[in-house]
């Protein structure tokens, strides 16, 4: 057996009625507490987003921040991060979304792109794709170019990919 052929779904915690009844979390913080299997995970997201060759890579607060940094380090590339309300110092420009209830806002720093860079966005995982959406939105109202955007998980019933107008990968999918 190689490195390729090992399941990274096996690390995911299935838990039941979390955080509502009748929904099934697919929890990563048990694939990040084994160091091989969080070294595999973002080795094969390295590999996948290289050949996009960004000049950054965009972090979605707050679970986005732990796979932007390792494939930030991994690519030679920086990060810049995308936060809710009130956490960025200085200028920003902002993106409302709405939710099943109410809405959300995330920010990026006025200064924070280079027009024209190129940027990939990245985070934990692809629900319904608004977040992801959002923060494309915002990426581009910021001038990046946004070259593609790269999850650990995606859970494909949702249908959130639909709603991704750039390359889209995903690590591992459900149903
Ligand atoms: C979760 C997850 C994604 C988003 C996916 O974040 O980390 O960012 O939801 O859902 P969507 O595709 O339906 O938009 P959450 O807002 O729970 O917060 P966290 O990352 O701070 O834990
Ligand atoms: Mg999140």
């Amino acid at each position: 057996m190689t490195m390729n052929d090992i399941d990274l779904k096996q690390y995911i915690d299935n838990i039941p009625d979390f955080p509502k009844p009748g929904i099934l979390f697919y929890d990563i913080s048990s694939l990040m507490r084994n160091a091989d299997a969080w070294q595999l995970a973002t080795a094969r997201m390295a590999h996948a987003v290289g050949p996009w060759q960004p000049d950054q890579l965009a972090a979605i607060e707050s679970r986005g921040f732990l796979t932007a940094a390792p494939l930030a380090t991994r690519l030679g590339c920086g990060i810049i991060m995308l936060r809710k309300p009130g956490k960025l110092a200085g200028e920003t420009i902002s993106y409302s979304y709405d939710l099943e209830y109410g809405s959300d806002t995330l920010h990026i720093q006025a200064n924070a792109i280079v027009p024209g860079q190129r940027v990939v966005v990245t985070d934990d995982l692809l629900a319904t794709g608004g977040t992801l959406a959002a923060s494309i939105a915002l990426l581009r109202k910021a001038g990046a170019n946004v070259v593609g955007a790269s999850v650990l998980i995606e859970l494909t019933g949702l249908r959130g990919r639909d709603k991704i107008d750039v390359p889209l990968h995903s690590l591992m999918s459900y149903d």
